[in-house]
Parts: structure tokens; C-alpha cells; sequence
């Protein structure tokens, strides 16, 4: 698996004090800054955009890994590029017809009709073309399969398993998607592979092992007393 990157997720810092966190971040060595755009409409929560981005520009180094999770994607990708992120990932669910329950059981059915597909094909290039990482999320229900034609196309650079259903940070890990991670390790030897929820010097080891290089974490890095000795030890495997 490619080398392991640390991505502390903005989301459970104090808002009010980001460029200092983003600073205190750079220190201890992590690799991104995880800024996650939630619109309340994808999922019930507010949270930041491209001017915040665009602030936190002028005091990081770090690479912007901005996880968008939001109905319309494509409303936002030339902002966020103007701003200076230098990764967008958006959810494969935004083009998908049929509704994600997260309380069914079973997984999630994905892609379905031709112009679905098109959709995320599109956004996927749209992102590049402007000089971006692109990141394509699948929700814990959604399976592999929904992302493989674009997989294969070459046109992803992280895959974001989301270990927790989106929208909150603090929730717990969800242990059942490091199937699909390994799955995807499996097939994609090279491919950067992005967790996020519930990643804590507890569970990093399991998510490691299934194949996951990209490690997200919030509530365990910013409540940390000691957030250099969370990430050292997250970049250990646990
Ligand atoms: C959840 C966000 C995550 C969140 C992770 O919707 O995508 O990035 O901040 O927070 P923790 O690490 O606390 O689960
Ligand atoms: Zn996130």
C-alpha cells in the first residue's frame, strides 16, 4: 500500500481559531488538513465552504483534502479551486436516483441508469481538469461496485470509505466497511485509499490492515491533550 498520510479533520477544531489549528496541525507533521463542506441537505449538518478555504489558504502549507458532502457537487468545484484546495472529494450517492437509507439493512444499490454514470464521470474529470486530486466517497452501505467503472477508467486519485455515516464528527467506527476497503486494496494496489469516522489510536490498526492509507481523523487528534502523540501514533498503525 502506498505510504500513509494523516489528514486531522477541521471539523472537531474551534472553528473560531482555525488558521492557529491548521498551523498547530503543520507541526505535528500530518500530510492534509481534512475540511469537510457540508451543505444540510445531504446531510443534516452546516458546516464550511470556498471563502473558509480560501482563508485557511494563506496560513497552511498542507494539502487541502476537502470532503464535500453536499447534493450538488458540481456547484462547487471551480470555487474550491480558486480558493486553493488541492483535493475534492465528492459522494457517489449525489447521482444516484434511488434515496440511502441508512437504517436498511443491506447494501446500498448504486448506479443505475446511463445518465448517473455520466454524471460522475464528468464531475471526475471536471475536478482534475482543474488541477485537483479527485476523491470519490462511498457512504457505508454503498458498495465498491457503485464507484468500479470509474475505478478503472483511471480517473480517481483517493477512495474515501466513510467508516461512520456522514455529517458528525465524534460517531463510532464502524468496522463492517473495512470488507469493501480490502476489497478495494485488493484490486487497486496503488490506489490511495481515505477512512474517515471513528479513527482513534483504537481502531486505526484494523483499518491499516484492511488497507486504508489515508487517515482521517477528528475527535480523536483535536481532543486529544496531546495531538502530536495521537498522530505519531496513528502514522504507526496503532
Ligand atoms: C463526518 C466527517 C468526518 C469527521 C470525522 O461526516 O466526514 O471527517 O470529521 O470525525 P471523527 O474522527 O471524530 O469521527
Ligand atoms: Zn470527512
Amino acid at each position: 500500500a502506498p505510504a500513509v498520510i494523516i489528514a486531522p479533520s477541521i471539523l472537531s477544531s474551534d472553528f473560531a481559531r482555525l488558521a492557529d489549528e491548521a498551523v498547530r496541525m503543520e507541526k505535528c507533521g500530518t500530510e492534509y488538513l481534512h475540511v469537510d463542506c457540508m451543505d444540510g441537505h445531504f446531510v443534516p449538518n452546516l458546516t464550511i465552504g470556498p471563502p473558509v478555504v480560501k482563508s485557511l489558504r494563506n496560513h497552511t502549507p498542507l494539502f487541502l483534502d476537502c470532503h464535500l458532502m453536499v447534493s450538488n457537487p458540481g456547484q462547487w468545484v471551480e470555487e474550491l479551486a480558486a480558493a486553493g484546495a488541492n483535493g475534492v472529494t465528492f459522494h457517489i450517492e449525489c447521482f444516484c436516483e434511488a434515496p440511502y437509507d441508512k437504517d436498511e439493512p443491506g447494501p446500498y444499490v448504486g448506479l443505475q441508469s446511463r445518465s448517473e454514470i455520466e454524471g460522475a464521470r464528468a464531475l471526475a474529470k471536471k475536478i482534475r481538469a482543474l488541477d485537483m486530486k479527485t476523491g470519490i466517497a462511498l457512504r457505508p452501505r454503498t458498495p465498491l461496485s457503485a464507484v468500479k467503472h470509474l475505478l478503472d477508467e483511471g480517473l480517481i486519485d483517493i477512495l474515501l470509505a466513510m467508516t461512520v455515516e456522514p455529517g458528525f464528527g465524534g460517531q463510532k467506527f464502524m468496522e463492517s466497511v473495512l470488507d469493501k476497503v480490502a476489497e478495494a486494496r485488493n484490486l487497486y494496489p496503488d490506489l490511495a485509499i481515505e477512512v474517515d469516522g471513528g479513527i482513534s489510536p483504537k481502531t486505526v490498526a484494523k483499518a491499516v490492515k484492511a488497507g486504508a492509507n489515508v487517515l482521517v481523523a477528528g475527535s480523536a487528534i483535536f481532543g486529544a491533550e496531546n495531538a502530536k502523540e495521537v498522530i505519531d501514533t496513528l502514522r504507526r498503525g496503532g
